[in-house]
């Protein structure tokens, strides 16, 4: 097996406490030795064992590579128009779903895959080596198993949200889709998938439709994931932890007893903020701090879409999250790799120590605050997955 040594690290971020200085497991002057597909060493330049291949750093950080658990990349079409009109004073509804929903029915799937591909290597760019992805912007048995099959070939966590909003057709039978959603849509997606998800929002899933939906998936091995409390507030951060989902994504209306019982959770259930949703819809952020606080895990995401939320960088929600969440630059780097693996319940992921998958991206600064400090600025020069460079 080739061993790599990537020396003369000005900040590592191994996210182990163990490994180095606080939370984040900071090495100065460090190395990390990659073998094969994993980290075997990770400390102190003077302590790197022996490799075949060697990489000065130049004083440069390298960073876990980010964990992106919630984005909607299975999709066709375009909502510059609708961007356009909200940035005229429209406000977000999440009305303009139906509008991709249109369009990805119409859509092959090669080009289906070659958005999918296309969003894969933009987000590779930008050091983000796992993602999550979404089936529902298809909404019928077909359009969301090609969506679900389309995934499944590229990422291993894959999402089925059937649940999205109910169909076109199914306006007026809500309760009728519900079934569709929890029976033979079912059937037909949890092959591809590892996870069940559902919009619970007014306008899409009342409480007691979003947990037929989740128990359902459950029944069929799927973990549950829920976008809860983004518009309002409502039941689905409280039917999340219930039902141990392993996230609840949004957060963004959170009474009291839901910021507690996030925290109560013990990181069960992980509460995954979308930074670029608000900046792009112009609404209130989420209070991260106040999560922080009462002790829940926190998560940063993309929710890379084209309604809500459309980029793809972990570096610009990571800035936002620091600006206008209440985050440190600490705080946000860990959510942004170490809370995403834990909101996908993965271990192998988000840190950098022996053992762990060399999944790691190295930056054009000398350590990971930068990323907060000079927003916008593509700092990422080099990344590796599995051990592969795979940008640089
Ligand atoms: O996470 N909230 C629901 N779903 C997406 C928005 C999808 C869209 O507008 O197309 C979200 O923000
Ligand atoms: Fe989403």
């Amino acid at each position: 097996m080739t061993a790599t040594a990537i020396t003369n690290i000005g900040t590592l971020v191994t996210n182990d406490p163990a490994l180095g200085d606080g939370p984040l497991g900071l090495i100065h002057d460090a190395a990390l030795v990659i073998e094969g597909d994993h980290i075997a060493y990770a400390g102190p330049s003077s302590g790197a064992t022996a490799a075949d291949d060697r990489i000065d750093a130049g004083a440069r950080a390298v960073i876990p590579g980010f964990v992106d658990s919630h984005s909607h990349l299975l999709y066709a079409g375009d909502r510059t128009e609708e961007f356009n009109a909200r940035m005229s004073g429209r406000p977000y509804t999440a009305g303009g779903i139906q509008t991709t929903v249109k369009a990805t029915r119409t859509a092959s799937n090669n080009t289906l895959e070659a958005n999918l591909l296309r969003h894969i290597a933009e987000m590779r760019r930008q050091g983000t080596t796992t993602l999550e992805t979404k089936t529902g912007y298809g909404l019928s048995i077909d359009d969301e198993a090609r969506a679900a099959s389309v995934a499944a070939s590229h990422l291993d966590e894959v999402t089925y949200l059937g649940a999205h909003v109910v169909a076109p057709e199914f306006k007026d039978d809500p309760a009728g889709y519900v079934d569709l959603v929890t029976g033979p849509m079912l059937d037909a997606c949890a092959p591809y998938a590892r996870w069940v998800d559902v919009f619970c929002e007014r306008g899409a899933f009342d409480g007691d439709q979003a947990r037929a939906i989740l128990t359902a998936g459950m029944a069929k091995g799927l973990i549950p994931r829920v976008h809860a409390n983004q518009l309002t507030e409502g039941p689905g951060v409280q039917l999340a932890v219930e039902l141990e989902a392993a996230s609840a994504d949004h957060c963004t209306h959170l009474t009291d007893a839901d910021v507690d019982a996030l925290a109560k959770s013990g990181g069960r259930t992980v509460a995954t903020l979308l930074p670029g949703c608000e900046f792009s819809t112009r609404a209130v952020y989420p209070d991260a701090r106040r999560l922080l606080d009462a002790g829940a895990t926190v998560a940063i995401s993309t929710d890379c879409n084209p309604g809500s939320s459309y980029t793809s960088s972990m570096p610009f929600c990571i800035a936002v999250a620091v600006r206008e969440m209440g985050m440190t630059p600490d705080e946000a780097l860990w959510a942004a790799t170490a809370g995403g693996a834990a909101a996908l319940r993965r271990n192998d992921i988000g840190r950098l120590a022996p053992g762990a998958r060399a999944d790691l991206a190295m930056l054009d600064a000398p350590s990971h605050v930068h990323l907060a400090y000079r927003p916008g600025v593509p700092l990422v020069t080099a990344v590796w997955e599995r051990g592969t460079l795979v940008s640089a």
